[in-house]
C-alpha cells in the first residue's frame, strides 16, 4: 500500500516538473515578445524631464536585478556616468539628488529593494520604479514617481525583457544614452531566427552538464551579465549549484585551483562565454589556460555569440543559457517554475518582521 502511494506521489511530481518544463520554455521563447511588449509599454512613459546625472543606480534582487546588470554592460563602452547595481538594503553613498534611482521588483513586495527605495526617495534623487505591482507601486503612486508598470503573474526571471527594456528606454528619453531601437530590432530577429536552433544545441549542453558542476566564464564585460544570468538560472530553474568567474581576472587567482577538491577535477564543465569584443590576448590566455589545466575538469565549451549589435550579442548567449536551464530541470526532473526555497525564505523574514 504505502509503495502504491509513493509511487503516486512520485508520479504527480514527474507529472508537474514536465508541466513547469513546458511553461518555462514557453516563457523563454518568448523573449523577443516580450522585449517588443516591453518597449511599447516603456514608450507609453514619461520619465520626467530631461537635466544632467552624475550616475544610474539600479536597486533590484535576483530576477528583478539582472536588468540593471545588462544595461551596465551594454553601456560600460559609451556611457561616461557610472552605472551601480544595489543588491542590498542600504544605498551607497554615491547616491546624491543628482542621481536617476530605479527600482526594480518585478512583486513590488521585495524588501531590500523597498528599502532602497524609500532611502532614495529621502535623498529626493531622481526615482522610477519598475513593477507588476505590490507594496512598491502603491508607495512610488502615492509619492508620485513615475511608474513603469508591468503585466503580473510571471516567475521574475522570466520577466527580463520587461525588466531590462524599460531601464533601457528611460535612459534614452532622458538622453543619457542614444536610442537603442534598432539594436532590439535587430535581437528580436535574431533570437526569433534561431530560438529553435539555439534549443538543440541546449539540449546537448543540457546532458554534458547534467550531475556535473557548471563553470561559466565571461571572457569580456560585456558578458559579465551573461555569465551571471546563466548562474541565476541553473539555480532557480534547474536547481543546481554553479560557479561563475571572468578573464582575465581568472588567470590571477582561481586558474592555481583548477581541479581541487579532487573529487570535483572530472566533475566540473568549463564553459567559455566569447565575443567580438573579447581581447586578443584575453583569447590566447584562454588557450593556455585550457591546455594548462586539462585534467582539472570533465569537459571545456566554448561559445560565441551572435548578431551585429552589442545588446544581440548579449541576447543570443543569456538565450542559450536561459534554454540550458531549463532542459537540464528536464533532465533532472526538476520543475522549473517554483522556487520554493527562495519563497520559504522571504515567508521566514516575513514572520520576523511582524514579531519584531
Ligand atoms: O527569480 C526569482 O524569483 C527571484 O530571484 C526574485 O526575482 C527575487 O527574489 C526578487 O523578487 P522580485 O523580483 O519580485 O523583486
Amino acid at each position: 500500500m504505502r509503495l502504491d502511494a509513493n509511487a503516486g506521489i512520485q508520479g504527480s511530481k514527474v507529472r508537474a516538473a514536465l508541466d513547469g518544463y513546458r511553461q518555462m520554455l514557453t516563457l523563454v521563447l518568448g523573449l523577443p515578445e516580450q522585449i517588443e511588449q516591453a518597449r511599447a509599454i516603456a514608450d507609453r512613459v514619461d520619465y520626467g524631464s530631461v537635466r544632467r546625472f552624475d550616475n544610474v543606480v539600479v536597486a533590484g534582487m535576483g530576477g528583478s536585478a539582472i536588468g540593471g546588470s545588462v544595461l551596465r554592460g551594454l553601456l560600460g563602452s559609451e556611457l561616461t556616468l557610472p552605472i551601480i547595481v544595489c543588491r542590498d538594503y542600504v544605498v551607497p553613498a554615491i547616491v546624491t539628488r543628482r542621481s536617476l534611482f530605479f527600482a526594480v521588483s518585478y512583486s513590488g513586495n521585495t524588501e531590500e529593494t523597498l528599502s532602497a527605495f524609500e532611502q532614495a526617495r529621502r535623498i529626493r534623487c531622481r526615482v522610477i520604479a519598475v513593477t507588476s505591482g505590490g507594496r512598491l507601486a502603491e508607495l512610488a503612486q502615492r509619492a508620485g514617481v513615475p511608474v513603469v508598470l508591468l503585466s503580473a503573474g510571471l516567475p521574475p526571471r522570466a520577466a527580463l525583457g520587461y525588466l531590462f527594456v524599460p531601464l533601457l528606454v528611460g535612459l534614452e528619453q532622458l538622453r543619457i544614452c542614444r536610442s537603442y531601437r534598432q539594436d532590439l530590432v535587430e535581437a528580436v530577429g535574431l533570437i526569433r531566427k534561431n530560438r529553435r536552433l539555439w534549443l538543440n544545441r541546449a539540449r546537448v549542453l543540457a546532458r554534458v552538464l547534467d550531475s556535473r558542476l557548471p563553470v561559466v566564464y565571461s571572457t569580456s564585460r560585456l558578458l559579465d551579465a551573461v555569465a551571471e544570468r546563466w548562474q541565476c538560472q541553473l539555480n532557480e530553474n534547474a536547481k543546481v549549484m554553479c560557479h561563475v568567474n571572468a578573464l582575465p581576472e581568472q588567470n590571477h587567482n582561481e586558474l592555481v585551483g583548477i581541479g581541487a577538491p579532487r573529487f570535483l577535477a572530472q566533475r566540473t564543465v568549463l564553459i567559455a562565454l566569447l565575443d567580438a569584443a573579447t581581447h586578443t590576448r584575453t583569447r590566447l590566455r584562454l588557450k593556455h589556460l585550457l591546455e594548462m589545466t586539462r585534467t582539472g575538469y570533465y569537459r571545456a565549451v566554448q561559445l560565441e555569440s551572435q548578431g551585429r549589435s552589442e545588446l544581440a550579442r548579449i541576447f543570443s548567449l543569456l538565450m542559450l543559457g536561459d534554454m540550458v536551464s531549463v532542459e537540464l530541470a528536464r533532465r533532472r526532473h526538476v520543475n522549473p517554475m517554483p522556487v520554493a526555497r527562495i519563497d520559504e525564505l522571504k515567508r521566514r523574514m516575513d514572520w520576523a518582521g511582524r514579531k519584531r
